[in-house]
């Protein structure tokens, strides 16, 4: 019965030094979701039925960090890039554990055509290392401009700001490539609010570089520039402008324009964004 198979299944999962409780279910074997607690390799995700597997395993296990190419490092935050066809095992444990916080994206198993950017941060408390934060995954070849299919922060991490550095990274991808990107739909709720919050902020940082409108003919700012300049695909672009307010007509033709009471809403907003990606850290080059 596809209702029963496809409500939450499992209680509580041991990751690292946290405890989660999982919103959603996920197909870990059956005799692994009886079970009080599943106990997960927080380096390479693979999962063990008790405590006491969970410590036979991490005396082999030798990884302080995910597989794949560090390609970004900056403080203490990194990320890695996992091929999910090179380290199949890795990204098939990372999407089921994605899949206890996602609602409606479906992939565990044919992880071939998707790369894997696996957030971290370094330090100390409970095992020194690159400790998992969050990732967001992305077709090899998307026909439709896709630059992100899932994206997660793990609870403990949320509503932190780690939701927009994911974002953030993937548009700093898109621009290395060259290309607008937008996030696969549908989006969650909460993904949806990330992503507004995050295009309003890129384009609002865009609209403040540029002069105020005076008896100009022409607008100052076109969309197509805001798509080139953030690779903000031009839909998205349109839309948070509108929901900006910020599309006003002028003298018979449409201009983009931003009003002295939203710039200053936005500084304040911005002084509480302090986690940022410095592209000058991001050693990676597109493959094609
Ligand atoms: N309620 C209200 N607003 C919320 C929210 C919540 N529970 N969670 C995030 N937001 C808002 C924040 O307020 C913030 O906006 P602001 O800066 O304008 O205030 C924005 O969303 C991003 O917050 P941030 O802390 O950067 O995001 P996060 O680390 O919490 O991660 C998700 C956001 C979507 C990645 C996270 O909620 C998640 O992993 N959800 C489960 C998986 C999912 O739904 N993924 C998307 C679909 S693929
Ligand atoms: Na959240």
């Amino acid at each position: 019965d596809d209702l029963v198979t496809r409500m939450k299944n499992i209680e509580m999962i041991e990751l690292g030094r946290h405890r989660l409780r999982p919103w959603y279910f996920a197909p870990y074997p059956q005799e692994i979701i009886s079970l009080a607690c599943i106990y997960i390799c927080e380096f390479c995700l693979k999962y063990r039925k008790s405590k006491k597997c969970l410590e036979r395993h991490l005396i082999k296990c030798k990884l302080k960090h995910p597989p794949g190419n560090e390609i970004y490092r900056k403080g203490s935050i990194s990320f890695f890039e996992i091929d999910g066809r090179k380290n199949k095992a890795y990204a098939q444990n990372l999407c089921l554990l994605a899949k206890l916080f996602l609602d409606h994206k479906t992939l565990y198993y044919d992880t071939d055509p998707f790369l894997f950017y696996v957030m971290t941060e370094f330090d100390s408390r409970g095992k020194r290392g690159f400790h998992i934060v969050g990732y967001f995954s992305k077709e090899k070849e998307s026909t439709e401009d896709y630059n992100v299919a899932c994206i997660l922060t793990l609870p403990p991490y949320q509503r932190k700001g780690y939701g927009k550095l994911l974002i953030e990274f993937s548009y700093e991808l898109s621009k290395f490539e060259g290309k607008t990107g937008s996030p696969e739909k549908p989006l969650s709720d909460l993904g949806l609010l990330s992503y507004r919050s995050y295009w309003a902020q890129t384009i609002l940082d865009i609209m403040m570089t540029i002069k105020p409108l005076q008896d100009h003919e022409k607008p100052l700012i076109t969309i197509n520039e805001i798509c080139e300049l953030t690779s903000i695909k031009k839909e998205d672009v349109i839309s948070t402008l509108q929901n900006l307010n910020l599309i006003n007509y002028y003298k018979g033709q449409y201009i983009i324009s931003v009003n002295q009471e939203t710039i200053e809403q936005h500084e304040k907003a911005m002084e509480k964004r302090t986690l940022r990606i410095d592209p000058k850290c991001l050693h990676w080059t597109p493959k094609d």
